[in-house]
This record gives structure tokens, sequence and C-alpha cells, in this order.
């Protein structure tokens, strides 16, 4: 079983669903509300678990009742909260997701709590998962320095990186070395290398503007269109497209569905391309079911899918 570590964030995800956001000012009604786990870090954890991966989540909640939803969670699943640290002084951070009923796409608002006074040094606190994976994911919910703290860590144990630029940030040009795999969707990839990205193409350019700059492989996510991969040992791209898997439902966090699953591929040591398509299949079983963490199918699902015997 591969192992994977993933330093990022929990957040409690408030979900609704309705026909359009508010105008400021406005209130709307709608009858579609969830919560449940959510968070991109933590997302990743649960996608990476449930398709096969051992997996330590390293992350810091406050102690309140979004907190308790988290431990309850990673008990539930399997994942390992020894590395899981509480702020009483804090609190759990929440999101606010509206999913627009048409077009099933979403808007967000993080506010990450407890986790934001992170820093690098509990990152080295931490040191011993980073060291222990076979593959350390992470991304920028996250402040940056802690996220590179981290890649730091696993670079200097030869354990494989993977950089989430979600949401986008500004990044320093010397974090690129550091990454393995970074895994933009097509806005993050327009806001950190001013490459407009809506084809193939324009991946492509967006691809080797990073990979020029000391990233080892980039995966560009492309939604409905699937996933674009180029990495600086055969400089081949290759255009993976998705994997349909019934009707669309909720596209949120299937960025995270992705990255879980690539997680566990390379964690296996299954081939670059391989462990692309083994994301896609994730993410687009991912979409067909509401909501974030819960969403996340299990290995079975996946091969079955992959496999082409999926009853969908
Ligand atoms: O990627 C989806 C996630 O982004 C949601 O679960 C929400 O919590 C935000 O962090």
């Amino acid at each position: 079983m591969g192992r994977v570590a993933v330093l990022g964030v929990f957040v409690a995800d408030l979900s609704f669903r309705g026909e359009r956001l508010p105008r400021m000012g406005e209130t709307v009604m709608t009858e579609v509300f969830r919560l449940g786990p959510g968070g991109k870090g933590s997302n990743q954890a649960i996608a990476a678990r449930r398709a096969g991966a051992e997996v330590t989540f390293i992350s810091r909640l406050g102690d309140d009742a979004f907190g308790a939803l988290a431990r309850e969670t990673y008990r539930r699943e399997g994942i390992s909260d020894a590395y899981l640290s509480t702020d009483p002084g804090s609190y759990t951070g929440a999101a606010f997701i509206f999913l627009e009923e048409e077009s099933r796409e979403n808007a967000i608002v993080v506010a990450p709590g407890a986790v934001s006074g992170l820093t690098p040094r509990d990152v080295e606190a931490a040191a011993k998962a980073v060291i222990a994976a076979d593959v350390l994911a992470t991304n920028l919910e996250l402040p940056v320095q802690v996220a590179r703290r981290g890649l730091e860590l696993a670079r200097e144990a030869g354990v494989a990186t993977i950089l989430n630029p979600a949401p986008a940030a500004p990044l320093p040009d010397d974090i690129y070395p550091l990454v393995d795999y970074l895994t933009p969707n097509e806005s993050e990839a327009a806001a950190l290398c001013g490459i407009e990205v809506a084809n193939v193409a324009d991946a492509e350019r967006a691809a080797d503007w990073f990979l020029a700059r000391g990233v080892g492989a980039v995966i560009v996510t492309l939604g409905g269109k699937g996933a674009f991969l180029k990495s600086s040992v055969d400089g081949e791209g290759v255009h993976v497209p998705p994997y349909r898997a019934g009707r669309l439902v909720d596209t949120t966090g299937a960025g995270d569905a992705f990255n879980g699953g690539l997680a566990v591929a390379l964690a296996e040591r299954k081939p670059v391309a391989e462990a692309v398509r083994f994301g896609c299949a994730v993410a687009g079983l991912s979409v067909t079911r509401q909501g974030t963490a819960p969403s996340m199918p299990m290995r079975e699902e996946v091969m079955a899918l992959l496999e082409g015997t999926a009853t969908a």
C-alpha cells in the first residue's frame, strides 16, 4: 500500500444549492443545504485514503464542533491524525459554497481558522510523517511558507512532492524546483504564469512555462476536458481525456479528487501518465455525487471505471 502525507486544511463545508447568488443587500432562498467535511487538503487526504493509500493528514484545528467533525471523519476513514494539532484559542475553519443549480459550477469563500497559525516550525515537528511517506501533497490554502517547508522536507528525504496551487497565490520562482508534480487547473495556471488556458495547446504553453522554472512534471486539469500532462523527463505532452461515470451532479472538490488519486498512484510507483489517468477516474466519479469529501469514490469503483467494467 502506498503512503501519502497531506499537508493542508480542513474546513467545514456549508453548501447551498440555488438558482443564483444573491446580489449585495439581497437575500435569496433555497431548500438545498448540506454541512460536511471539506477543505482542499482534507478532501485530498480522504480521496487518497478511499483510493487505496495509507494516509497521514498534517494540519491544525480549533477546539469546537467543526474540529470534532474533522476528528470523527478521520477516525471513520482510517486516516492518521497523529500530526493534527489543536489551537484552543482559535476556531476550525469553514467554507461557504454556492452551487449553481443549472451549471453545477460553484463559488467558494474559505475562512481557514486555526490552521492559519501554522508555521514552518510546526511542519518541522511533523517531519517524521513527511519522511515516512512515498508522496507529500500540499496546496495553497496554507500560507505559502508552510507549504514550502513541507516541500523542502520531502525533497531532502527523497519523497515525491505534489503542489496543487489552489487557490492561486503568487509563488516565488525558487519554489518551483521543489515540486515534482504541479497540478494547476486552467485559471490557476493562468494566474501563475499569465497564459490564458482555454484548450490543450494553451495548457502546453503554460506547462512549458512551469517546466522552464524547474518543475518536474506539470498536469493542467481541464475540468470536463480531462487533463494535460507534460514532464521534463520525456518532454512529450499527453492529453488524458475525462472519464464519464454518470450524470454531472456537483463539480466541487473534483480537483481534490484528482490530486488524491494522483498521489495514490504515484505512491504505488505507477508511471506518471497512468497516475494521471487514475486521478481523472477518481475525479470523474466524484462529480457524479453531491458534496466534496463525501463524493470521493472507493478504490473498487475507480478500478472498475478504469477497466471499463463500471455499471453507472
Ligand atoms: O476544493 C473544494 C474545497 O475548497 C471545498 O471543500 C472548500 O472547503 C474549499 O476549501
